[in-house]
C-alpha cells in the first residue's frame, strides 16, 4: 500500500534518514521499532508530508506522494494522529471528534436557499458519528470531559478516534504507548485490532513496548542509522543479532526509560 523507495532526509550534516527503503503491506499493522535516533519518527514525518525527503519516493500504491502535504494525504486517507492542539483542549471530547474536517458534504451547496437546513443535518450526521465513535472506543463516560482533563492514554484514544471521523486507510502512530497505564495501553491496543480487523485500516507504528509490538504487529521493521535493518515477526527480529547489536551499540544514554526530549517537530508534527 505504502512504498518507500531509497529516502534520504538530511538535516544540514545529519543524515536522519539515510536511504531506507520499506514496504508496508495493505491491512497489516506493521511495527517500526529501532534504537533512538535511528530515524523512525523523521521518516514518518516524511511520509506523512511535514517536510519533503532530501531524495527517494514514497507512493500510495501507484501513485507518487513524494512531497505532498498533510491535508493533501488526509483527503487520500493517509493521516497520522497529532496531539490535542492546546486550543482544542478546552473543548470537550464530542465537540473534539467533531471538529475534524469530514469534507462530505460540499462545498457545492446548492444555495443559500437550502444552506440552514443542510448545516443542521449535516452537524446532526457529525454528531451521531462522533457518538459512535464514542461508543467504539468505550469513552461514553468521558465524552462531556474538556480533553484537557483526558489522562495522558485518554488522549490518545482521542487521537485515534480522530482518525475515525474521517475514512482513513492507513494510519501511522508514533509511540502511542508511550507513559500509557497498562489497562488503557489494553484498551488501546484493542481499538487498533478492531479498526484493523473490522475496518481495514492499514497501520504503521512506532513503538517502544515489545509487549504491545509483539501483541501487534506482523510484520516489525527494524531500523537503526537512519536505514532498514532487517523485517521480520517479532519473536524473529527479538532474536536477530543484529538487531541485539543494534540496540546494545547505541549504549546508556539510550536505554529506555533515559530518552531525550522530544523534538519540537516530534511535539507539533511540524
Ligand atoms: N529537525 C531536525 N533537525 C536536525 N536534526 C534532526 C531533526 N529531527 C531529527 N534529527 C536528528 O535525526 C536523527 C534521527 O531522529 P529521529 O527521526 O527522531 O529518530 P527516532 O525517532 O528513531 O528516535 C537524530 O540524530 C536526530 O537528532
Ligand atoms: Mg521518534
Amino acid at each position: 500500500m505504502i512504498r518507500v523507495e531509497d529516502v534520504h532526509k538530511h538535516f544540514g550534516g545529519v543524515h536522519a534518514v539515510n536511504g531506507a527503503t520499506l514496504e508496508i503491506a495493505e491491512g497489516s499493522i506493521t511495527g517500526l521499532i529501532g534504537p533512538n535516533g535511528a530515524g523512525k519518527t523523521t521518516l514518518f514525518n516524511v511520509i506523512a508530508g511535514a517536510f519533503p525527503p532530501t531524495s527517494g519516493r514514497v507512493w500510495l500504491a501507484d501513485e507518487d506522494i513524494t512531497g505532498l502535504k498533510p491535508h493533501e494525504l488526509f483527503a487520500k486517507g493517509v493521516l497520522r494522529t497529532f496531539q490535542i492542539a492546546h486550543e482544542f483542549s478546552t473543548l470537550t471530547v464530542l465537540e473534539n471528534l467533531m471538529m475534524v474536517p469530514g469534507g462530505q458534504t460540499g462545498e457545492d451547496l446548492i444555495g443559500a436557499w437550502f444552506r440552514g437546513r443542510q448545516i443542521r443535518e449535516e452537524e446532526r450526521r457529525v454528531r451521531e458519528k462522533a457518538e459512535g465513535v464514542i461508543d467504539f472506543l468505550n469513552m461514553g463516560h468521558v465524552a462531556t470531559e474538556l480533553a484537557g482533563n483526558l489522562s495522558g492514554g485518554q488522549k490518545k484514544l482521542l487521537e485515534l478516534g480522530r482518525t475515525m471521523m474521517v475514512d482513513a486507510r492507513i494510519v501511522f502512530l508514533d509511540e502511542v504507548g508511550a507513559g500509557v497505564n497498562r489497562t488503557l495501553l489494553n484498551t488501546i491496543g484493542d481499538a487498533i485490532l478492531r479498526l484493523n480487523q473490522e475496518r481495514g485500516y492499514t497501520f504503521c507504528m512506532i513503538e517502544h513496548d515489545m509487549d504491545f509490538i509483539s501483541r501487534l504487529c506482523n510484520p516489525v521493521i527494524v531500523m537503526a542509522e537512519g536505514t532498514v535493518l532487517t523485517e521480520g515477526t517479532a519473536e524473529e527480529v527479538k532474536s536477530n543479532e543484529q538487531v541485539i547489536e543494534a540496540y546494545l551499540g547505541t549504549g546508556l544514554k539510550n536505554k529506555p526509560g533515559k530518552q531525550p526530549a522530544p523534538t519540537a517537530a516530534e511535539t507539533t508534527g511540524a
